[in-house]
């Protein structure tokens, strides 16, 4: 069932948002000298390019990075992440856009190591030829749950798993739930992002539900919906289960998370959602 393509989407407000929050928790495993590692169950191809007729299909990335691309007084944060754009357009013409594999290596230090699976047969070879040679980046063509099993505990205790799936499978939060019990017994120093997105409440809501009752502690749920339910179908918003976050993650997207709504709404209803699912210990 791999339909699911990237590309078709990249850039768009979903991966505006997805990529601001990855920028701070990189921000904030590079505040300590000790190594950390990255395992990223569902890269895609690295990169994609914005004059490709997929993503000029929707042009999603136009209320996305095209938003923030040209905006002048940026928080320091959203200034981060535009330079991860910015470094793969030297020119200043927006074209390539980075998939979340391409951000985390590039925030990486000598010493800390990435991970990557990606399943499609056809974003497979883009993806490992992204990181060819590149002896501080690991990428294989396999299933990213079972990648866990494997690479689970690494050799670092500092790090982070971004889940990250396409959402084409009706159990997908039950796969992910079993992953982040998983994560949670071999790993428990290890930090989690899992990106959901907000078209019918009902999952999401049980999947919430099904967090806080595995009493793994320390849970943020950050959430953004451009507009709200009553506006036209579509994926309004999307969030990110935040698992062991830094400690002052909060309070950056406690002031983040409202610029980013300014910047990404459509009409004037839209809101942003930030709630501990479980406690901090
Ligand atoms: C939303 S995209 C990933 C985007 C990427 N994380 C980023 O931010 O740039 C989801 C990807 O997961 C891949 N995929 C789906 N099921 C998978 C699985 N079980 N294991 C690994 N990859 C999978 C899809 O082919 C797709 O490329």
């Amino acid at each position: 069932m791999l339909g699911y393509r990237h590309g078709f989407h990249a850039g768009n407000f979903a991966d505006v948002f997805k990529h601001v929050v990855l920028v701070c928790l990189l921000q904030s495993l590079r505040g300590k000298d000790k190594p950390f590692r990255v395992l990223d169950t569902h890269a895609g191809a690295g990169r994609y390019d914005l004059t490709s007729a997929a993503a000029r299909k929707n042009r999603e990335f136009e209320d996305g990075i095209g938003r923030l691309w040209g905006q002048t007084e940026l928080s320091p944060e959203l200034e981060a992440y535009r330079e991860r754009v910015r470094a793969l357009n030297p020119d200043g013409q927006l074209r390539w856009y980075p998939g979340s594999p391409r951000i985390v290596r590039d925030l990486l230090r000598p010493t800390d190591k990435l991970v990557l699976t990606e399943l499609h047969p056809s974003e497979f070879p883009q993806l490992a030829a992204e990181f060819k040679g590149d002896r501080q980046v690991t990428v294989r063509h396999a299933d990213g749950y079972a990648l866990l099993e494997s690479f689970l505990p690494p050799p670092e205790r500092r790090g982070l798993v971004l889940l990250d799936p396409a959402y084409e499978r009706k159990d997908e939060f039950d796969r992910l739930l079993a992953a982040v019990g998983l994560i949670h017994r071999r790993w428990a120093s290890g930090g989690v992002a899992i990106w959901y997105p907000i078209l019918d409440r009902a999952p999401v809501s049980r999947f919430q539900r099904d967090l806080q009752a595995s009493a793994i502690p320390a849970i943020l749920c950050a959430e953004l919906e451009r507009y709200p339910a009553d506006g036209p179908p579509g994926l309004r918003g999307c969030g990110m289960m935040l698992i062991n976050p830094p400690w002052l993650l909060e309070q950056t997207l406690k002031r983040l998370l409202p610029e980013l709504l300014r910047g990404l709404r459509i009409g004037d209803r839209g809101q942003v959602r930030l709630e501990w699912l479980t406690p901090a210990p």
